[in-house]
This record gives C-alpha cells, structure tokens and sequence, in this order.
C-alpha cells in the first residue's frame, strides 16, 4: 500500500456511474447477498423507521421496500453522485426517503427512533475503534425491538491483521482523518466481538461465505 489512498467521496463520486455493474461483475451471488440483507426483516403496511448508512445506490433498498413498501428511510452517503444514482433508482419512493449527505461516523441519531438499521459494504473502510463507537450510537438509535443488519467483507484473522498493520503505517505517514478509501476489513469473529462490546444483546451470523470473503450479521438491541 504505497499510493496515497483517495478521499473516500471523491473515490466514490469517480466510481458512481457503473458501480452497480461493477458489483454484478464482482459478486457471483449479487442478488441473493442482497435479497438475504432483508430476509431477517418483518413483512409490514406499518411505515418502519429505518436508517441507511453508506446507503450508495442503494441496492439494498429493493428488498427492504419489497418487505416495508410504507417504511420511512433515512439514507446517509458520503457521495452525491452515489445518492444521484440511488434517487434515479428509486423515483417512487423519494417520498419516503430522507437522503442526507454527509458522514455517519458525525453525524447524531434520533435516540430510541428507528426501526432497522442497516449497512453494506461500507463499515470495511474503518478501524475496530471507529466502528465500535458507531456501533454503540447505532444501539442507541435502535428503539428496544430494533435490530442492526450489516453486510459486509470478512477476512481470516491473518488477514485483518496484514492489513490493519499496512493501514497503520500508512495512517502516521500521510492520513489526516478516517474518510480515505482504504480497504480494512475485519475477521467475522472481531466483527461480533465488536458488536457485542458495544452491548448488542443477541448477535447472530445470519450468512457466511468464505470464498467471496462476505458476511451477514444481525445483531438485536
Ligand atoms: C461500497 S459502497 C456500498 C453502497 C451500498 N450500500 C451497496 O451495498 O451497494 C460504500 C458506500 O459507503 C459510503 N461511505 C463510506 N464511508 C462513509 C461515511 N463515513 N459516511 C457516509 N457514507 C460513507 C461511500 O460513499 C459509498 O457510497
């Protein structure tokens, strides 16, 4: 990891047109991984909270509105072309989306306020420390019924550590803050350790597939 890594918004606004194909041609088992995101969600007229980070395009959405066509979502990104693409997609339901764009990691929660909250692929950019302080604000956003759903990159252990020692050096040379596109993915078992520090009640992986290095966890208030 020699080149400096670029600013996350700027990686993502560069990728926005044709980063739905991209990930169709990266992942054999697109639309199942997506459709499994929603499976541990409850069929519902009611309009659900839910909140969205590192929302994208969205392809999370299409299995979350087929189960909650009334849901309320807040989806946040850091990326304006990537919120661009996500509002294309999803003309009928702009309604019901309240699309923020800025970074998760800052901005606060409502307390006590949503539903779900959900994640894809986007937690893998972010250190054990980063991610268990989201973690416990996430908890806190959850109402008492509330579950977390994130899908996202594992590693083996060997792995996660290879490469948070290639972030480290690079972090004291040339990085100033958490929002560069640098890839840190964690082992499925630091990802639930983590969940469960951050005081998760039941944590449970709901789908793992070690050749395509990605994980499902469901983790309830
Ligand atoms: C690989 S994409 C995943 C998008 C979508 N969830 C999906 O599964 O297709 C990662 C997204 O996370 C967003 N992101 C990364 N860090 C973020 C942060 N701190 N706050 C908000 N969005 C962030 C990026 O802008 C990007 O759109």
């Amino acid at each position: 990891m020699s080149e400096k890594p670029e600013e996350m918004s700027k990686f993502f606004d560069d990728r926005a047109t044709g980063y739905d194909e991209h990930m169709h041609g990266m992942f054999q088992d697109f639309d199942s991984f997506y459709k499994k995101i929603s499976k541990p969600i409850i069929v519902t007229e009611k309009p659900v909270k839910v909140l969205d980070l590192g929302c994208g395009t969205g392809n999370q959405l299409k299995g979350i509105f087929q189960k909650l066509p009334n849901a309320r979502v807040t989806a946040i990104d850091l990326s304006e072309e990537m919120l661009g693409k996500l509002k294309e997609k999803y003309p009928s339901y702009l309604k019901q989306i309240e699309i923020v764009q800025g970074s998760y990691l800052t901005l606060p929660f409502s307390a006590c306020f949503y539903d779900y909250v959900v994640s894809v692929y986007s937690l893998h950019h972010f250190t054990k420390d980063v991610k268990r302080t989201l973690y416990e604000k996430i908890k806190k956003s959850l109402k008492p019924e509330g579950m977390y759903i994130e899908g996202d990159c594992v590693v083996s252990a060997d792995m996660e550590a290879q490469l948070l020692a290639n972030y480290q050096q690079l972090v004291t040379k040339e990085l100033s803050n958490d929002l560069y596109h640098v890839d840190i993915p964690c082992s499925l078992q630091t990802q639930i350790n983590l969940l469960q520090d951050a005081g998760f009640s039941k944590v449970d992986v709901i789908y793992h597939d070690e050749d395509e290095e990605a994980a499902i966890i469901v983790a309830q208030v």
